[in-house]
């Protein structure tokens, strides 16, 4: 039997000890438009996590945000009781006031009510991976960190990620906390991230690029990518992901479908080795 397309993706040991396959897949397309409310078609959303798993996904990444509940009420009802080596990425706050609405909130009592309804809306009894979704300016950057890492002590968290972060706000975190990950916007048309990833790759922190496909702009015909696509026959969404997995051994890409189809395109990315000049290629189109 040949290894689910995922595995050769290659392993990243989150926090130094819980694997995953670099190749995961984020949940936030599975809900209703504005990442709000229930999807079209439960059924199909069901169906894309389950293929997920099938092909050898081991890193789900969500949000009580998504719906709100929406995308943590999916991954249950298709995937529990859950595949051991399966590490759900969760996030909290972000409040959500209507599609497309997001308003950071970053007070520790609500940070550690929405770790408590994570739980609950997963079926957990711990989360893999808990991410300060936003850090709230509002809020002591050292509260925030400092509830997650009472909710690690606690044993209701495994590991500690942040999102939308620099640099320096990384550092000031790990200060309080040991920070296994961070998530900021990366792809090919925004490396803006870069220094940021760079850190990470030094300092064997995961780095998981949101917006991958930069929202399926990078996969749409007629993309910047339409040319090495033809001389490669890889499509363009599988170059964008073979392209981050390999610039560095920290990334763990997560792109976001809602269609079975797009996923098996997208994971089948993870047996893609691209040649140094190929590489170079699609980077000079991220230069460009
Ligand atoms: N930390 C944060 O603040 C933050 C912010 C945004 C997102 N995220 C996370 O990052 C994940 C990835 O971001 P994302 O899902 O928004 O963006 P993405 O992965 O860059 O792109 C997803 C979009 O691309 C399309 N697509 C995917 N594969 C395709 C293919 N093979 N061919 C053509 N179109 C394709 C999808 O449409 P179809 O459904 O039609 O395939 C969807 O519209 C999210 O799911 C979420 O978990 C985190």
């Amino acid at each position: 039997m040949t290894a689910p397309a995922a595995t050769h993706s290659g392993t990243f040991l989150i926090g130094g000890e819980l694997p995953v396959n670099r190749l995961g897949f984020g949940s936030m397309q599975l809900t209703g438009k504005g990442v709000w409310g229930e999807p079209e078609d439960p059924d199909a959303a069901v169906a894309v996590l389950r293929r997920a798993v099938e092909l050898g996904v081991t890193l789900i990444d969500t949000a009580d945000s998504y719906g709100p509940v929406v995308a943590e009420s999916l991954i249950r009802q298709a995937l529990h009781p859950y595949p051991d080596d399966l590490v759900i990425a969760t996030k909290a706050g972000l409040t959500r006031q209507g599609p497309g609405k997001w308003t950071p909130v970053g007070r520790p009592a609500y940070l550690r009510q929405q770790c408590e309804m994570s739980l609950r809306h997963l079926g957990l009894e711990r989360i893999g991976l808990f991410q300060l979704h936003r850090i709230d300016s509002e809020v002591p950057l050292e509260d925030q960190v400092g509830e997650l890492k009472a909710l690690q002590e606690e044993g209701k968290i495994a590991h500690i990620g942040l999102s939308e972060v620099s640099v320096q706000q990384l550092e000031a975190a790990r200060r309080v906390a040991e920070i296994a990950t961070v998530q900021n916007l990366y792809n090919l048309t925004n490396t803006s991230a870069e220094a940021l990833l760079d850190h990470c790759s030094e300092a064997g922190i995961g780095f998981i690029p949101w917006f991958p496909l930069a929202t399926g702009k990078l996969s749409a015909p007629g993309g910047p990518l339409d040319d090495i696509s033809e001389r490669t026959g890889h499509s363009p969404s599988q170059l964008a992901l073979a392209w981050l997995l390999k610039r560095s051994p920290v990334m763990l890409p997560i792109p976001g479908t809602s269609s079975v189809a797009h996923l098996e395109e997208n994971i089948a990315a993870a047996e893609i080795v691209l040649s140094d000049d190929d590489f170079a290629a699609v980077s000079a189109v991220a230069e460009g």
